[in-house]
């Protein structure tokens, strides 16, 4: 082992010593990402990353260099394999985007430009405000509104809870505090994304003063059992100040009707918070817009870019109707944001006025560069196309032997169990089995208090035979298990 070279004695740059070589090894790598792209469907949906693998991410801090080209081999063997598998076309858990490779170059880029879009004067926060626009114009919102990247929709959802926070209370409470006055209260259904709750307690709110309301058979929030929660909580001295709407309820899909709870908004003076993380985003597929009536009407709206638009995670977005009442949230005072007339520190509204982050990447390149490429109509017919494999899948389940659907399927989500599984514990097992084989990746919930299985058709690859071909592997699978619960 040498001597550290004198301070001075060795290049201080991090840029390649030898710019061909690495031009030609960054081909590669670009190469190496596309391929897994191609070719996603060939390989498992997941595998577990074995002992030996997870060991050589236990190793000190490299102090030396190493070629990248060894080290992209190193990504081939021991990354690529492992990751979660949501490019895969039949990965059908939880509520994931599946890439495109416009976003592999999207991201490429964005990494190169290397532009921290937290605010000043310059293209970032341009594209970024496009952004919320073409959002706005999608949803029916004003044109005005304001909108802001965030990680995801439950952090999207907290900051739409913190503007309606102060909304209610007025902007001193950022100075003040909670202290005093009446206990705030907010509404949502059951079907909520638990991350509303989280955002009570994350605004110091209190989880405890989130109502959620039962729903009808469809999943849609009791309007009359709204209505009645607010008037009691008022009866009792608390000032209700949100209704959260759910616009795709993570369980199965539900949408709650925007416009009856736009006009409880109205009447009750509430500001109406839509959580539409996937949901909102059938407003880019003609026949499901409907869906989304009355979001038009909503103070502000929670999605999600990275979810049904694609987009490389991640992509959060918040957009709000009133930007005063938005920017008045968050704005900060600091001497070193301050703003000159002219030069890069000009401009009145830098994204980190809309929000708590003020480092930040360009994420909005990768939602630009998505629509300019792909364009709305083809991103809103993937949905549609997604809710027709579904409706695929509910139709086998319903006329199957072995299974039975746990919940209604307005959308992309299909849920069903194991028929004589009371516990549903066989369920969970399939779904283990499937994704332990390669074979699909299902996720799980509960429905009516029993685990079930959840097929969320997300994937813009995946097709009819991608859905007969997991139906089947299901079924064979529910036999043996089945036989092997019958032996112990
Ligand atoms: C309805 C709903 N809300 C909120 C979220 C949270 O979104 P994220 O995972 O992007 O934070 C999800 C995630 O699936 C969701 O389905």
């Amino acid at each position: 082992v040498g001597q550290r070279p004198p301070l001075g004695a060795a290049p201080a740059s991090l840029d390649p010593a030898d710019w061909p070589v690495f031009r030609a090894e960054a081909h590669a790598a670009l190469d190496q990402a596309l391929d897994g792209l191609e070719h996603v469907r060939d390989g498992p949906v997941w595998r577990p990353t074995p002992a030996e693998v997870r060991a050589r991410f236990e190793v000190p801090l490299p102090a030396g260099p190493r070629p990248l080209g060894d080290v992209l081999a190193d990504v081939d063997a021991l990354i690529a394999p492992y990751v979660v598998g949501n490019t895969h076309p039949r990965f059908m858990g939880w509520a994931h985007g599946a890439g495109t490779p416009v976003g592999v170059v999207a991201e490429l880029i964005a990494a190169a430009l290397d532009a921290n879009c937290g605010g000043r004067d310059h293209i970032g926060p341009i594209v970024e405000r496009q952004i919320a626009r073409w959002a706005a114009e999608a949803f029916g919102l004003p044109s005005t509104s304001s909108g802001v990247f965030v990680t995801g929709a439950s952090q999207a959802n907290f900051l739409g809870l913190l503007v309606a926070r102060d909304a209610a209370l007025g902007h001193a409470v950022r100075a003040d505090g909670l202290k005093g006055g009446a206990q705030l209260c907010a509404y949502a259904s059951v079907e909520a994304h638990g991350c509303v709750r989280q955002a009570m307690e994350l605004a110091g709110v209190g989880a405890g003063f989130l109502r959620q309301i039962a729903t009808d058979a469809a999943g849609a929030v009791r309007t009359d059992q709204l209505r009645d929660a607010i008037r009691r909580d008022r009866d009792a001295g608390l000032r209700p100040f949100l209704v959260v709407g759910t616009a795709g309820g993570v369980n199965f899909g539900a949408f709650d009707e925007l416009l009856a709870l736009a006009d409880i908004a109205a009447a009750e003076r509430l500001w109406l918070h839509v959580d539409g993380a996937f949901g909102a985003l059938t407003a880019l597929a003609p026949s499901l817009k409907p869906l989304t009536r009355g979001l038009q009407r909503a103070d502000s709206v929670a999605f999600d870019f990275h979810k049904w638009t694609h987009v490389p995670y991640d992509a959060g977005f918040l957009l709000v109707r009133d930007p005063v009442a938005h920017k008045q949230t968050f704005a900060a005072p600091a001497a070193y944001l301050s703003r000159l007339p002219r030069g890069l520190a000009a401009g009145d509204d830098w994204p980190c006025d809309y929000g708590p982050d003020l480092s930040r990447g360009f994420r909005a390149l990768k939602v630009w560069l998505t629509f300019q490429t792909l364009g709305a109509e083809a991103i809103g017919r993937s949905i549609e196309a997604n809710c027709a494999a579904a409706r695929h899948l509910a139709a086998r389940v319903a006329a199957s032997e072995a299974f039975e659907l746990a919940a209604p399927v307005p959308l992309n989500i299909v849920c069903f169990r194991i028929k004589d599984d009371p516990q549903g514990d066989k369920s969970a097992e399939l779904v283990m089995r499937l994704q332990e084989r390669g074979l699909a990746a299902p996720s799980t919930t509960r429905i009516g208090g029993r685990p079930v299985i959840r097929a969320a058709i997300f994937n813009h690859r995946t097709t009819l035979a991608d859905i007969d071909a997991v139906f089947e592997a299901a079924v064979q699978i529910a036999a043996e298990i089945s036989s092997d619960f019958a032996t112990g």
